[in-house]
């Protein structure tokens, strides 16, 4: 099922009149930078680690074949490394439209790779929310990211391209390496079947 949060995260303000905003991203806002920025910064937070478990209707699958995308989960100790952007507020505009299928702006603080710190904004699609589709075994999340396709492209490629932008920065994701892996897999299987 999707879910539109863009009048909830409009509501939701978080800018208390700043002309400039720090956003942290940790999926497809790592490598797909669709929108103007004034710094970018490798960066990651604390107390959080990414999974492939809220649902894409919109995106990289649809209403009846929903693909799977990453959200964040409390996770204490856990840090996850991304990318951070500093923004104008109005670039929110575009940026709650790109995450309307279940993600809500939350205020974070964020440690950039040169160790200094700010205070930032990070959307993440809670499990309440009614695109969430919860953890699987990794073969489920493998096989249903290898065939869903959504109007953005494929899921196989959301996937792969968030682990080769997480390898480029010289950081590891396990979750994330391991369903590559499955993938990666899946389609040699595929293609040796087709050989023979
Ligand atoms: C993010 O990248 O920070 C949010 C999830 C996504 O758009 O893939």
């Amino acid at each position: 099922m999707s879910v539109n949060t863009i009048a909830a995260n409009r509501a939701g303000g978080l800018f208390h009149g700043q002309e400039q905003v720090w956003l942290f991203g940790y999926g497809s806002l790592i490598y797909k930078v669709d929108f103007p920025y004034l710094e970018r910064r490798p960066a990651s937070i604390r107390g959080w680690a990414r999974r492939f478990w809220q649902g894409s209707h919109d995106h990289r699958g649809t209403p009846d074949t929903p693909g799977r995308v990453v959200t964040l989960v409390p996770a204490p100790e856990t840090v996850c490394a991304g990318m951070a952007y500093l923004i104008g507020p109005e670039v929110f505009d575009h940026l709650d439209c790109r995450e309307k299928n279940g993600y809500l702006r939350f205020s974070t603080e964020m440690t950039f790779s040169t160790g200094d710190h700010a205070q930032g904004l990070v959307y993440i699609a809670t499990e309440d929310n009614a695109a969430f589709l919860g953890p699987a075994p990794e073969p489920e999340l493998a096989t249903q990211i290898a065939r869903s396709v959504g109007p953005s492209g494929s899921n196989r490629e959301y996937l792969l391209l968030l682990a080769e932008s997480l390898r480029a920065m010289g950081e590891s994701d396990p979750h994330v390496f391991a369903i590559e892996r499955r993938v990666l897999a899946l389609e040699s299987r595929g293609a040796r079947r087709q050989a023979g």
